[in-house]
């Protein structure tokens, strides 16, 4: 691959990715979940794999294919996401934490259809509890040779939001965009923000496919 121009730069290397939404079961037929497509961090799995890395593919379900010659584990609930994650972090030399989590699940999830109305089974009410985050639960592990890369969606308040999350999750860069409106969730453009401790740093709108190979250049940036 070299010889045809494709830089072999993470050969040896172990990347870990998180990507897609997670969903999280309020009984049999019923979830919560988000607008996460899964294709920024696909893209990421693919740009890494094709520059030598040893993949794995952390995700929840999503409706595109799984990259080629990668390690992929399929999850469903961010608790599944977290386990996926602790198993694969120790020996990842970069991890990258794409996907939308879900920050809440149900409190119980029925074993038997909840019926509307039900006395005894309220969908009215559901009671939802905090999920770990998982991100801050390997960003507090991180070794001195491991690059942790997170990711922020926003509305608003973009830059201060995504410093807060860079100090809170112990996190090396943080890659910030904005959301909403036709912008990034599902769209096959964006562009982003990566925020460190020193400095911000914008790109313009690209294809996700370009933008990959733009974060993968800039997490190398902190391996030592
Ligand atoms: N993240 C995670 N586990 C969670 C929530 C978030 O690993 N339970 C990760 C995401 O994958 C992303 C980063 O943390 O890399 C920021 O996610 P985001 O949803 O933007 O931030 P939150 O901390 O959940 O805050 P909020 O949703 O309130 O903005
Ligand atoms: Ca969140």
């Amino acid at each position: 691959l070299e010889v045809l121009g494709v830089k072999q730069d993470l050969e040896g290397k172990h990347v870990m990715i998180t990507a897609g939404p997670t969903v999280e079961p309020i009984d049999p037929v019923r979830y919560i979940s988000n607008r996460s497509s899964g294709k920024t961090g696909y893209a990421i799995a693919r740009a890494a794999r094709r520059r030598g890395a040893d993949v794995t593919l952390i995700t929840g379900p999503v409706s595109i294919p799984a990259p080629s010659d990668v390690h992929v584990v399929h999850v469903n609930t961010a608790l599944e996401m977290l386990q996926a994650c602790e198993d694969a972090f120790p020996s990842a030399d970069i991890a990258l934490f794409s996907a939308a989590v879900a920050d809440m699940r149900p409190a119980h999830a029925a074993d038997h259809k909840l019926k509307k109305g039900a006395a005894d089974a309220d969908l009215g009410t559901i009671t939802l509890v905090e999920n770990p985050d998982i991100l801050a639960t390997l960003g507090a592990k991180k070794g001195p040779h491991q690059v942790v890369v997170g990711f922020a969606a926003e509305t608003d308040n973009v830059i201060a939001n995504a410093q807060a999350k860079l100090a809170k999750k112990n996190a090396d860069v943080i890659v910030a965009n904005r959301v909403g409106e036709g912008l990034a969730f599902g769209t096959d453009d964006n562009a982003v923000c990566f925020v460190d401790a020193d400095e911000i740093d914008e790109t313009p709108s690209m294809p996700k496919d370009k933008l990959a190979d733009v974060i993968l250049d800039h997490a190398l940036e902190y391996l030592r």
